[in-house]
């Protein structure tokens, strides 16, 4: 496929609506330039006024996830929420994702509602730890990815070593679309081999090109040595690597990089057209008894995350939906599989920069968010009535445990419900032991446990604490020899938990008595992840 389709883009005004959706997140290591970015993206397409929006004017909430306090006082991502903006014929969903690593559960759920991803890099620092698991669970699912290699503004390491780096940790092909002219203080510009042209950091059109090799008479060029050896890199790279192929791409084995800042938009509304242009669409998504195909007529979604009291002034609950097919419209009946109950759908919401729409339509790859009172879960199907489940979308073993003790024994009722709620929302996982009463709550990061003992404080007016418990490690317990179960559960009983689905788990002390009790009991399977349903 020909790297020049930009300057040509198709009208999409005769495409079947589903088929115009992109429907991405942005995976990053915390730093690497993820909000500034997305501030870019957004006013690139024109979405808000100015950049800078996104993080939200002081005293004043934004659609961002910064509408936490904590998260506004640490400066960090905790929330993961959805802005929706239109360019070029197109509608895009990006997903916003939290970036620190205690919140990495709810990185990993929305993922799984998301097309492609975009996985900025910063250019000094190479890949980041975080960067590459979130990578591994692109991969899972072979998720499309484009690369955004950030900040060639500044001193960085070099266009090939970088590409080196990450085809040797991720075992992924790269491409070239962007190529930088020079880093640092030297930074000139950059060669575009989408639409075939030299710009100077300004925006500014140099030269264009058919053939690479044009520029070799471009006098004003070769006479510059940053741009000379630009060029050389940008050969031998090409030489290197092998060209774009879209079904690759599609397969997630093969990704575009570009090199560009987000600080100075550069290079970012070539990132969009990029993902505009070669897409993907939305993909089918799996699920029981058949994976469900975007253009399947009866709609059907599913709920990947569920945020409350976004809003202080409206005490609400949103679910986040993402449609896998059909066409929905508002005041339609869907049922949750999971209770086989129906509901009226008749306020969704689409999430347009800083603001909140009735959602009158939507098809697949859309993101519907449906404010409920706790009827909507994480994992949840809807349907127009069939019996379906999307699969794969996990809740991981806690890797911090504690009892949970309540300051106030009147307030118990409280407890629960705060403790269930914010469960189904996926902000903790609840256990009840099966010796004893003992709430306890798993987390797999410390400052997990601070936004919940806060938001219980907060929205349920109950004071917690926790308080550890001597056990470190938590697995699922599964055998298909239920007799065996049944004995390893009764050999195992202070050691044994159920979990909000009444589903056995296993605590153990730490990890060596962990891979004692799989010695010992051999037909027992031990699980890290259990599936939401
Ligand atoms: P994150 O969401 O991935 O955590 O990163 P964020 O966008 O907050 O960017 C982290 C820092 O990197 C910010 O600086 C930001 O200004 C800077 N940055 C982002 N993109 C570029 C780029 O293309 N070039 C350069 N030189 N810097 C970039 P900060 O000083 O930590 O924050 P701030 O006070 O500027 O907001």
């Amino acid at each position: 496929m020909s790297l020049a389709h930009a300057a040509e883009a198709p009208s999409r005004s005769h495409l079947e609506p589903f088929r115009t959706r992109r429907t991405f997140a942005i995976i990053s290591h915390p730093d690497a330039g993820k909000t500034t970015l997305t501030e870019r993206l957004l006013s690139a397409a024109g979405a808000i006024q100015q950049a800078g929006a996104v993080r939200g004017k002081a005293g004043q909430r934004s659609t961002r996830s910064d509408w936490m306090e904590m998260e506004q006082q640490r400066g960090i991502s905790i929330s993961s929420s959805v802005m929706t903006f239109e360019f070029d014929g197109l509608t895009m969903n990006l997903l916003d994702t939290p970036g620190h690593s205690d919140f990495s559960e709810d990185t990993y759920r929305t993922l799984t509602a998301v097309d492609a991803a975009i996985m900025v890099i910063d250019a000094a620092k190479g890949i980041e730890s975080q960067t590459l698991k979130l990578f591994e669970v692109c991969r899972l699912r072979d998720i499309p990815i484009i690369t955004f290699i950030n900040k060639v503004d500044r001193e960085g390491l070099a266009p090939l070593d970088l590409i080196d780096e990450i085809q040797g940790k991720l075992a992924l092909d790269l491409t070239p679309v962007l190529w930088p002219i020079g880093q640092g203080v030297d930074f000139g510009g950059y060669i575009d081999l989408l639409e075939k042209r030299v710009v100077t950091p300004q925006g500014k059109t140099l030269a264009e090109f058919e053939a690479i090799d044009d520029l070799l008479d471009v006098e004003s060029l070769v006479d510059n040595p940053v741009f000379m050896t630009a060029l050389e890199t940008l050969e031998l790279a090409r030489a290197m690597l092998p060209a774009f192929d879209l079904k690759v791409f599609h397969e997630g084995h093969m990704s575009p990089v570009l090199f560009g800042s987000a600080l100075k938009g550069i290079g970012v509304a070539e990132l969009l057209r990029t993902l505009g242009d070669w897409g993907p669409e939305p993909r089918p998504q799996p699920a029981l008894p058949a994976p469900i195909a975007p253009d399947e007529k009866k709609v059907s979604g599913f709920v990947f995350k569920v945020q409350a009291n976004m809003d202080a002034n409206h005490r609400d609950r949103i679910a986040f939906v993402r449609l896998c097919s059909g066409t929905f419209t508002r005041g339609m009946r869907l049922k949750n599989v999971r209770s086989g109950k129906d509901m009226a759908v008749a306020n969704p919401m689409f999430f347009f920069g800083n603001n909140r729409e009735l959602a009158e339509e939507a098809v697949a790859g859309d993101i519907v968010g449906i404010p409920n009172h706790g009827t909507l879960s994480v994992g949840d199907t809807l349907t127009e009535g069939a019996t379906i489940n999307v699969t794969g979308i996990p809740n991981f073993a806690p890797e911090i445990i504690r009892r949970v003790r309540l300051t106030d024994a009147m307030k118990t009722k409280q407890m629960s419900k705060a403790l269930s709620d914010l469960a189904e929302e996926g902000v903790t996982q609840v256990f009840r032991r099966m010796v004893g009463a003992d709430w306890i709550v798993g987390v797999v990061g410390q400052l997990q446990l601070e936004v919940l003992a806060s938001r219980v404080a907060k929205e349920y007016g109950v004071p917690i604490t926790f308080e550890p418990m001597g056990f470190e490690v938590a697995r699922w317990v599964e055998s298909d020899d239920p007799d065996e179960l049944k004995r390893f559960i009764a050999a195992q009983k202070t050691n044994m938990a159920e979990d909000r689905a009444n589903a056995p788990v296993f605590l153990a002390q730490n990890a060596w008595w962990a891979d004692r009790a799989k010695q010992d009991w051999p037909k027992i399977r031990f699980l890290t992840t259990k599936e939401r349903h």
